[in-house]
């Protein structure tokens, strides 16, 4: 039976971060991860799928032909055939289109994969006649083309990797974090500072890699664990001071890792801490609920409270547009999961 499906999908920002892959299984996180799905920024993605004898895929991005993604793409068919079995026989066009511009540093490949896998899913709830998406399954799915994709499924705070303080995680697929969130920490924004918005000189698997014989390795995860109970629980209380502690130091823990692997790297740039030490003054003469994060990037996530979005707004305004490349920044909110636009 002939299918099409368009599906929306949030990328995510890790608050607790992935960094560093067990060599037991595909993507299956060294340490576990928290983060804030960013409803703002988007993949949208179109699946048609006409059953076949053999699998045969066409790939474009806006509807223009992409082949130089086949491999991953090809790659990541082959990857979910055990979870997906019925995709080994069928002709795949796939079209995905970012809501945010090309060329802002922005991994897109979260929303890329949250997108496909959740669309490949409804196609096969429809061979099935299910009814019920199960968010699970699409999150695993998700995982096997880009680890952190798995995490943009919830609309509250999403869990990957096995942890004794998230009741049913798994390194399989994220979970929505179950316990109350704290009015003090619901509704944050992000705005996505572009320090630069070229290609990164070392890519996240490059990166991850470097974690086996990495000589922090083991503390880091330590670190990682004890950090996310420690959020879940500030989460709960609404304890901001601490939050902001958190995810600031994870922030540069990530960064440290890069620094100190062998060989040694740094993605940060001379305005990536420009912008750090500006938030920092901010905060400090304000007291304003905002805190920083960093991808494996130059970019700058800036955090804040809904509340005091204006005096935010100010604030990127005269003193840290100065420090993106081409005045370019990116603001969503947080929360938000894929959303299924067309079904036929
Ligand atoms: O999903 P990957 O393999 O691109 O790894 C992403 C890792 C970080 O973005 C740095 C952290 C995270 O948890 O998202």
């Amino acid at each position: 039976m002939k299918s099409k499906v368009t599906v929306k999908c949030p990328s995510n920002i890790a608050l607790i971060k992935y960094w560093g892959k067990k060599d037991t299984g595909i993507q299956i996180p060294q340490n576990p991860s928290i983060s804030w799905s960013l409803s703002d920024l988007t993949a949208k993605t179109t699946v048609k799928f006409l059953p076949s004898n053999c699998r045969e895929i066409k790939f474009s991005y806006d509807g223009v032909p992409k082949e130089s993604f086949l491999p991953k793409i090809n790659e990541f068919f082959k990857r979910i055939e055990d979870v997906l079995p019925w995709v080994k026989n069928g002709i795949f066009e796939i079209d995905t289109v970012n809501n945010f511009p090309h060329g802002t540093g922005i991994a897109s490949s979260a929303a890329g994969f949250g997108a496909l896998a959740t669309a490949l899913l409804e196609i096969e709830n429809k061979l099935d006649n299910n009814t019920e998406v199960f968010w699970n399954k699409v999150s695993e799915i998700a995982r096997l083309g880009s680890g952190s994709a798995c995490r943009s499924m919830f609309s509250k705070p999403a869990v990957w990797g096995a942890s004794e303080a998230v009741k049913n995680s798994s390194d399989l697929y994220a979970v929505e974090l179950k316990s109350p969130i704290h009015t003090n920490l619901q509704n944050w924004k992000d705005t996505v500072l572009i320090v630069d918005s070229g290609e990164k000189k070392v890519s996240s698997t490059a990166g991850h890699s470097l974690l086996n014989g990495h000589p922090y390795a083991e503390s880091r995860f330590l670190q990682a664990n004890k950090n996310l109970a420690d959020l879940i629980k500030v989460m709960e209380t609404g304890d901001v001071e601490r939050f902001i502690k958190i995810v600031e130091s994870e922030a540069l823990q990530l960064h440290a890792i890069m620094m100190t692997s062998i060989p040694y790297y740094m993605l940060m740039r001379p305005n990536t801490i420009a912008i750090i030490e500006s938030i920092w003054k901010f905060r400090e003469e304000t007291n304003f609920p905002v805190c920083f994060t960093l991808d494996a990037g130059a970019n700058v996530h800036l955090l804040y409270s809904n509340e005091i979005e204006s005096s935010v707004k100010t604030f990127i305004q005269t003193k840290l547009l100065l420090y993106c490349q081409n005045a370019m920044y990116l603001c969503s909110e947080t929360g938000g999961k894929p959303q299924i636009e067309y079904y036929d």
